[in-house]
């Protein structure tokens, strides 16, 4: 990693519940890792291994049991809407506003005065291709749309550090690609720290300037994986030696652990988690 530190994760753990409860879950072991400004991590690994818990401790909104995460240089405590944005998987749009209003909704619970909205509102838009679509209502769009509407909202907020969780997770493969690829071109226009949580190996590999492997709950991450490529990605890309290189690498890393979390929750008699690396193209 180069650049300025935009967040700092240092020996995190967390725990649902507590120790003598049948239902205590450890989420996450011992996990370190910085991300610089302007620098995508993704994080990747076995369902339920503690990802989503990672991108919660750090957008303040779960107090790790143990350990520290700093963001711009200031321990979290709790959340920091003038820091982080969040996208989620399903977009968390009121369905009775327009695209537009929903946008400056956002910015209304940070505070920013009206002129200032509408200008950043239109400007966010306007990236992710949905200026024409500012008078829709969230229904009248497609997935794909909706999700672009979410990160147009996440972009006006004008944080340093964007968390998205499985934000494309919930559309199909053709969208998500064109999605991925419009988000590699925002990348280079920005010093923004992302990080975003994917099962899709292909995904991690185009988006990200460094993957990081999670093992099996309790999570930690394994191993970490740099793609050296600059932003905006090449579509071609996909199809190069180095890609395949990359997603095999990650495809073995990962294989390893969804085999070990699924004998984990066969011991316990569990359903199980969804571990299926298989169907995963691009
Ligand atoms: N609020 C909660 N209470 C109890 N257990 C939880 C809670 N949230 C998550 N967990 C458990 O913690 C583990 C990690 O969850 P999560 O971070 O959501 O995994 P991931 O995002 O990697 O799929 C899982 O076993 C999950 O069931
Ligand atoms: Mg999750």
């Amino acid at each position: 990693m180069t650049g300025e530190v935009a967040i700092r994760v240092r020996d995190v753990s967390h725990h649902f519940g507590e120790e003598d409860d049948a239902r205590h879950v450890r989420a996450l072991l011992d996990t370190s890792i910085d991300v610089a400004r302007g620098e995508l991590l993704c994080l990747i690994g076995p369902s339920g291994c503690g990802k989503s818990t990672l991108l919660n401790v750090v957008g303040g909104l779960l107090e790790p049991t143990t350990g520290t995460v700093e963001v711009a240089g200031k321990p979290v405590r709790g959340p920091m809407p003038a820091d982080i944005a969040y996208v989620f998987q399903e977009n968390a749009l009121f369905p009775w506003n327009t695209v537009f209003e929903n946008v400056m909704l956002g910015m209304l619970f940070q505070g920013v005065p009206k002129a200032e909205r509408d200008d950043r509102a239109r400007r966010s838009l306007e990236a992710v291709g949905l200026a024409e679509f500012s008078d829709h209502y969230p229904a009248q769009l497609s997935g794909g749309m909706r999700q672009r509407a979410a990160l147009a909202r996440a972009l006006s907020l004008e944080t340093g550090i964007l968390l998205m969780d499985e934000p494309f997770g919930a559309l199909d493969e053709q969208t998500r690609m064109i999605l991925g690829e419009d988000l590699s071109v925002l990348l280079s226009r920005t010093d923004k720290a992302i990080v975003f949580v994917t099962h899709s190996l292909g995904e991690a590999v185009f988006l990200a300037d460094r993957v990081a492997v999670f093992s099996a709950r309790p999570g930690t991450i394994k191993q970490v994986i740099s793609v050296d490529e600059p932003h905006p990605r090449n579509p071609e890309f996909v199809t190069s030696a180095k890609f395949t290189a990359l997603r095999n690498q990650l495809y073995s890393l990962l294989h390893d652990e969804i085999r070990k979390a699924m004998s984990e929750s066969a011991m316990r008699g569990g359903a199980g988690h969804r571990g299926s690396v298989a169907g995963d193209s691009a």
